[in-house]
């Protein structure tokens, strides 16, 4: 039996010259934890050529959804950017990460912290109602270098909130931060350094940092993982993983390189 599903391609989105994402139809069979990531690519040849994607839609959605940045000379994504609608897309079968609520303690405040396309699993998470039974307050920050680069903004602040199942939860809940560094914005600066000011704690208007409280979700490039990793470990936090709940949970972004 194959590991692989194949599907078609339903949507193309081209959001940059750098950053796209895509649709895609989904198996019934294809199961999922929101926040997890899968290996998703194409047959070059009568090879698979694969790299591992979060899913960017939820485990309710009946297509899949991926967020993705076009390497020019990546095996993988230099291919992906040209997909068209109708194209044959493979999917795994066997989706696995860390960034599931399940491996985090309970709390009040939930920080999903990404930069670039380490976006992707928390547009997932903050469409889970599951998100909002256990957190008061969900902060979605996106730390981008450019303002364009801020994929999805608009689809946040205006679609969400109307959603017709969860945008109540979703208007009272959920506090999007987006945070632009090397331009003009209304937030700028890095994650780290929002958080180390406490800024992000001010921005927010949610009071100080709290490590009783707070727990976070870290999806991006490799160094602010491990930047951020100290930040939580100077302040007391605890890693968590499959069979332990933390405080805070890591994925890096899976950038082609
Ligand atoms: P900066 O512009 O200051 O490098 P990239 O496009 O390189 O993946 O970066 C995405 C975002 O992540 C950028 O805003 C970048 O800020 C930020 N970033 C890069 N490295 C770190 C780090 N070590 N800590 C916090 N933010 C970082």
């Amino acid at each position: 039996m194959s590991n692989f599903y194949e599907e078609r391609v339903l949507s193309v989105h081209h959001w940059t010259d750098t950053l796209f994402s895509f649709t895609t139809t989904r198996d019934t069979t294809f199961r999922f934890k929101n926040g997890q990531f899968t290996m998703i690519g194409l047959k070059v040849g009568e090879k698979p050529l694969l790299r591992a994607y979060s899913v960017a839609s939820t485990n309710y959605d009946e297509n899949l959804e991926f967020f993705s940045i076009k390497v020019p000379d990546g095996p993988l994504t230099s291919r992906l950017q040209n997909l068209q609608v109708g194209d044959p897309i493979i999917i795994g079968k066997k989706a696995t990460g860390t960034l599931v609520l399940d491996n985090l303690k309970d709390g009040k405040r939930l920080f999903l912290l990404g930069t670039g396309t380490g976006l992707a699993p928390f547009l997932s998470l903050i469409r889970d109602p599951e998100t909002y039974e256990r957190y008061e307050k969900v902060v979605l920050v996106h730390g981008c270098r450019q303002v364009s680069e801020l994929a999805y903004g608009e689809r946040i602040q205006k679609e969400l909130p109307n959603d017709e199942f969860l945008g109540e939860m979703i208007r009272e809940q959920l506090i999007y931060y987006p945070t632009v560094t090397r331009e003009p914005f209304r937030n700028r600066g890095r994650i780290t350094d929002l958080i180390t000011s406490g800024q992000l704690f001010s921005d927010t208007g949610l009071g100080p940092f709290d490590p009783a409280g707070d727990r976070f979700m870290l999806c991006g490039s490799p160094q602010m993982l491990v930047d951020l990793k100290q930040i939580f470990e100077e302040r007391g936090l605890e890693e968590g993983n499959h069979g332990e709940a933390g405080d805070y949970v890591i994925e890096k972004a899976f950038a082609e390189r």
